[in-house]
């Protein structure tokens, strides 16, 4: 059975709906269900984050934000994520690995077999069953966000340019990595659960 699923895609793509609908799926179905994202609620990861993401931190050395990003992921991972999976729980994630081989690998440009190394350490080899890539054109997922300005993240603020990147960076990973299954975001999300159940329970 598939039991780590994680969620991925560019700014407003839709992960966060398409996971609660995923989420009232499957506990309606008996399941013993931890949705969770990166911090998630993890003092110490937040901690980590929060350097990241403020606006104010211009200077933020490429390579000190892939490694910060690690930093909060593994310990996301060890306090939260794998207590829940021993308990046999069904973990629904928002992001993993993949962001940062898509933002910091590809789009930042310090390299896929960099961020893959810096991520090895911090994941030990804990990867999930199966990810979702919900793929949409940066332009339509920013238009998306955009109503919501105030909480534009230092990420969000990049250029199209960059966007393009992640997006172009997605590809790349989704074209060698046979558990990850590219869902089109502009489908409706009644559509998209249907795709999602169908590959979690053939
Ligand atoms: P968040 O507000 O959580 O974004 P979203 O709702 O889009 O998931 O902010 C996370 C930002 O950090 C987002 O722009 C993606 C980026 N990110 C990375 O660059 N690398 C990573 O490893 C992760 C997890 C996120």
């Amino acid at each position: 059975m598939k039991q780590w699923i994680v969620f991925e895609g560019g700014e407003g793509s839709g992960k966060t709906t398409l996971m609660a609908a995923l989420e009232e799926h499957l506990v309606s179905r008996g399941m013993d269900v931890l949705c969770t994202r990166e911090p998630g609620g993890v003092p110490i990861a937040e901690a980590i984050r929060r350097i990241i993401l403020d606006p104010q931190n211009k200077e933020l050395d490429p390579i000190a934000e892939a490694l910060l990003f690690a930093a909060s992921r593994r310990q996301h991972l060890v306090e939260k994520v794998l207590p829940a999976l021993k308990e046999g729980k069904m973990v629904l994630m928002d992001r993993f690995v993949d962001s940062s081989l898509a933002y910091q690998g590809h789009a930042r440009e310090i390299g896929l077999d960099e961020v893959r190394r810096i991520n090895a350490l911090a994941t030990q080899g804990h990867m999930p069953d199966v990810v979702f890539l919900l793929d949409i054109e940066p332009i339509k997922g920013l238009e998306r966000i955009r109503a919501d300005r105030d909480s534009l993240n230092r990420l969000d603020l990049e250029t199209m340019r960059f966007h393009e990147k992640v997006r172009e960076g997605y590809h790349l990973l989704a074209r060698e990595n046979p558990n990850m299954f590219v869902l089109d975001a502009q489908k409706s999300v009644e559509e998209l659960l249907h795709e999602v159940l169908e590959t979690l329970f053939p």
